[in-house]
């Protein structure tokens, strides 16, 4: 067969496929041990609790379930958002919620909604893989914002943000973060961050994201609210935030349900966006969700669904002070499915790694794939979502053999990149 050349659009040739479903592959050869992905703990689906609630909705709805519905999301799923939405300390009406397919369409949404090529986002370093995946396919330019224990350095923003104003450059139009347990970095922002965050969105009018995929899965410490909810005590911050978060890692993501709150006038256009992407996320997903949550049986697994990967964290920890104690620099986070680290060695390219660690039989991400530009080559993404705690222990120790072949292989020389 001769290969075509096809006139794509443009922004399809500064893109690649995202390194982590690439990576998925692998995963599932046998004996492997992933590090690499976000999935949650295979352990945790609740199969009884959705077999049940799944049988009442075939019983009880089949009909609502199995048509097409409204764009916003079906009314007893928005209701139970309502209610989640208060255990994370933030009061929404249900008209405030728009059921998105996975928190994933939220971003996406976004960027349709705001984005004109060329136009800047402003995304913390590192940042997640898809969000930028999404902002380049809308062809942002990104601003990178340094991450520490604190989450963004929201000075270094206010700075930016200044600078932009002062000499009348372009500002960005989004400031996108993972506020809690971010991925990959881990970090948590403080309420004082989260405050002034807020507060420069007003300063400067821009809109601020905030993605909240990880923030129930909370190891230790105490609960941060949202900034939708802080924006209530900060003059003018409510119609300079919004907040997508999704069911995909408490419930199954599988299911591909999120949702986007946001100020009426930007919701009327994410509805208007996502009725030309999907018309409407699967109604039969939304009745199964909803007839869940309101059973109540997520608020009660959540303790030990918490349990289980604060378990895992400290199991990855452990792991890492046992085989490669001193190699890398890392803060363990306080709860999420991420421990973001660096090689005390920079010269470890950890691509270069990767390559190492797969005949060994375990695959992590390399760092390089979070940022926008300009890479830390020696960082590194450990998931200790999927695996058992015995698994992260054989994980990180086939890691460290990895680590000690490629010295090898490389006379001790490890600034080779990946080809
Ligand atoms: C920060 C962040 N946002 C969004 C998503 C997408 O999740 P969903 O399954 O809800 O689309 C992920 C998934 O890993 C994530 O880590």
């Amino acid at each position: 067969m001769t290969t075509a050349t096809y006139p794509v659009a443009t922004r399809m040739k500064n893109v690649s496929s995202s390194a982590i479903r690439d990576l998925l592959k692998h995963a599932a050869e046998p004996g492997m041990i992933s590090l690499a992905g976000g999935l949650p703990a295979p352990d945790l689906f609740d199969v009884e609790g959705l077999r049940h609630a799944s049988a009442e909705v075939m019983r009880d709805v089949p009909i609502a379930a199995l048509q097409y519905g409204v764009t916003a999301g079906q009314p007893d799923l928005r209701n139970a958002l309502v209610t989640l939405m208060k255990s994370r300390g933030a009061t929404v009406d249900a008209g405030e919620i728009v059921v998105t397919t996975g928190s994933q369409q939220g971003i996406d949404l976004m960027a349709r909604v705001m984005l004109d090529a060329g136009d800047i986002v402003c995304i913390e370093r590192p940042s997640y893989l898809a969000a930028i995946q999404t902002f380049a396919l809308a062809e942002a330019k990104f601003v990178g914002v340094a991450v520490d224990d604190h989450g963004m350095d929201v000075d270094a923003l206010e700075k930016m943000l200044d600078t932009c104003a002062s000499m009348s450059q372009p500002k960005p139009k989004l400031i996108y973060t993972v506020a809690t347990f971010a991925n990959p970095s881990g970090a948590t922002m403080s309420l004082e961050r989260r405050k002034k965050l807020l507060q420069l969105a007003v300063k400067h009018q821009v809109f601020v994201l905030e993605d909240d995929p990880y923030g129930e899965l909370r190891s230790r410490g105490e609960t941060l609210p949202p900034l939708i909810a802080i924006a209530k005590t900060i003059p003018g911050a409510e119609a300079w935030c919004g907040y997508i978060s999704t069911l995909s890692k408490i419930l199954s993501p599988g299911f591909r349900i999120g949702w986007a709150i946001l100020p009426a006038a930007l919701r009327n256009y994410a509805e208007i966006a996502k009725q030309g992407m999907d018309l409407h996320t699967s109604t039969f997903t939304q009745a199964v969700a909803a007839r869940y949550l309101e059973s109540g049986r997520m608020a009660e697994r959540m303790p030990s669904i918490r349990a289980s990967y604060k378990e895992r964290n400290e199991a990855l920890a452990e792991a890492l002070k046992r085989h490669l104690a001193g190699a890398l620099t890392y803060t363990q986070p306080d709860g999420g499915m991420f421990l973001w680290a660096q090689w005390t060695d920079a010269k470890i390219n950890s691509a270069a790694l990767l390559k190492f660690a797969l005949p060994e039989k375990m695959i992590f991400v390399p760092g390089e794939h979070f940022y926008a530009d300009a890479p830390l080559t020696h960082s590194i993404r450990l998931s200790f979502a999927t695996p058992t705690p015995v698994q992260l222990e054989e994980g990180i120790r086939r890691l460290a053999v990895a680590v000690e072949k490629m010295r090898a292989a490389t006379n001790g020389e490890l600034a080779h990149a990946a080809e």
